[in-house]
């Protein structure tokens, strides 16, 4: 078994401890390789063959983590905050200590599909503003949404900052004093939909994000709860 990596590698990576931390766990003998204890934290395994178990529980080695979340309103797009529950406190232990970061950003009013992950390669092809990932919110908001909207929406719209907005579709789903609509944007600026609506004079006063590239956020998720992408997901998002 020379090939592969060190087993404190691997189980530090797996968020077991310092290697220092681990180092004292294995010499305990609570670490068993292919069913035998192992005492050596330098002996070299590969995390996808070996049987590796800790305290008598199979640990299942992965890389990388990719978490779809409803974000529910009131929780900040953070890995820490000393004040504000964070995205990354909403997730069980099992889930953190592979060190996942939220893809993007959502505003703590706003809710819906948030990725986490710990894989920034992924995360970088997603927010890379050359790539223009669609993304697609729903909203309610205050004033008649119309077609007028629609055109400057599908033109680019001039936002506060003087920015050109790249062309959005708006989606009417219902035009009144409080309007619903989807809007897909392929770009990311600090709270656009707001104010992209902000420079036709309306306000957003319910947001969602739904889409993300050609993934949909799995309405079967109640708000603040997750679940790990399947291989067709991850394609949908990478798809690109
Ligand atoms: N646009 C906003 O205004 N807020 C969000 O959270 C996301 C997009």
């Amino acid at each position: 078994m020379a090939k592969g990596q060190r087993l404190d590698k691997v189980l530090s990576n797996m968020g077991y401890g310092t290697r220092k931390e681990i180092k004292s766990i294995i010499k305990k003998g609570s670490v068993k390789v292919d069913e035998r204890v192992v005492k050596d934290s330098s002996m070299h395994i590969d995390p996808y063959e070996n049987h590796i178990e800790i305290d008598g529980v199979k640990l299942v080695y992965k890389e990388f983590i990719y978490i779809m979340m409803n974000k529910p309103q009131g929780v900040i797009s953070a890995t820490f905050d000393a004040r504000v529950e964070t995205v990354v406190d909403l997730l069980d232990p099992t889930y953190q200590i592979f060190e996942p970061f939220p893809v993007g950003r959502l505003d703590k009013d706003t809710e819906g599909l948030l990725i986490l992950t710990n894989d920034g390669k992924l995360s970088h092809g997603l927010l890379s503003p050359k790539k223009h990932v669609p993304k697609t919110y729903y909203a309610h908001v205050e004033g008649k949404v119309d077609e007028k909207d629609q055109r400057i929406f599908k033109e680019g719209v001039v936002i506060d900052d003087g920015y050109k907005t790249l062309p959005a579709e708006l989606n009417i789903i219902k035009s009144d004093e409080i309007s619903e609509i989807e809007l897909t944007i392929y770009e990311g600026k600090f709270h656009q939909v707001k104010r992209m609506f902000q420079s036709v004079g309306k306000k957003v006063i319910y947001l969602k994000r739904i889409a993300m590239g050609d993934l949909k956020l799995d309405e079967d998720l109640a708000l603040g709860e997750y679940k790990e992408l399947t291989e067709e997901d991850l394609g949908k998002l990478k798809n690109r």
